[in-house]
């Protein structure tokens, strides 16, 4: 994989709200200290329970979070796609990893240490809020997740997260919305707590009512307001 100039590296981090908090000197300077990691598609980045001093961009690919049960049963916690920052966790409060890092992706990734980051963090109270706001908004999605695990049957919990993976990375074609990233059946049990077998099941079903379709090897929404009927969203 070919790395990316800093120009580059600094474009893709103004394009989150957490480094575009910062002021020109203090990204170049968090830029120049910062380790590059180059990981392939599947590769481990950390282990839940691991020691971890330094956080994590995205420059380029996707990277999923994720916890595994004692039986080895995974769950996906959140996608991190670039701009976008994990790992943010054990820098702050010095634990160890709290969940597990794989590459979607081949992905470059940018580490930054928590000696590097901490001065930064402490001098401004704009990068210390939007980091506030990126931890808010993770505690939000895991609220949402338990309470549909809990309420909601498999069509339920699979209908919502497709409206939701729908509205991060759909884009309308022919009076469908698209997705627009690769998941298997697989990825979306690990997703809603089910087997591939159960989703399998489900999304054939669906597609037989014309709900939803696969395009591209992509799934497409068509009927998105069915959708909405079966998640008890109308
Ligand atoms: P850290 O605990 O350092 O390592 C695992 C990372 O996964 C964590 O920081 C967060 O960046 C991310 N993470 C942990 N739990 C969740 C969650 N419930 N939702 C989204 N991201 C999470």
């Amino acid at each position: 994989m070919k790395s990316m100039d800093q120009e580059a590296r600094r474009r893709v981090l103004l394009s989150s709200p957490l480094f575009d908090a910062l002021p020109r000197e203090a990204l170049d300077d968090i830029l120049a200290r910062a380790g590059d990691k180059f990981v392939r598609r599947g590769q481990t980045i950390f282990l839940k329970g691991d020691e971890g001093s330094y956080m994590v961009a995205v420059l380029s690919g996707r990277m999923r979070i994720s916890a595994t049960s004692p039986e080895g049963r995974e769950i996906t916690l959140n996608m991190i796609d670039a701009g976008e920052v994990f790992g943010e966790m054990a820098l702050l409060d010095g634990k160890t990893r709290s969940a597990d890092a794989t590459a979607l992706e081949d992905s470059q990734l940018l580490l930054v240490e928590r000696r590097d980051f901490l001065p930064h963090l402490m001098s401004n109270l704009t990068l210390a809020l939007r980091l506030i706001d990126v931890l808010c908004a993770r505690l939000r999605d895991t609220s949402e997740t338990l309470g549909n695990f809990a309420m909601l049957d498999l069509p339920g919990r699979l209908s919502r997260r497709l409206l939701t993976l729908a509205a991060e990375y759909g884009h309308f074609v022919d009076g469908q919305i698209r997705l627009n990233i690769r998941l298997s059946h697989t990825d979306l049990g690990r997703f809603v707590g089910s087997s591939r077998e159960s989703v399998n099941k489900q999304m054939r079903a669906w597609e037989e009512d014309g709900i939803v379709a696969r395009a591209d090897s992509r799934i497409a929404l068509c009927k998105p307001d069915a959708l909405r009927r079966i998640a008890g969203q109308d």
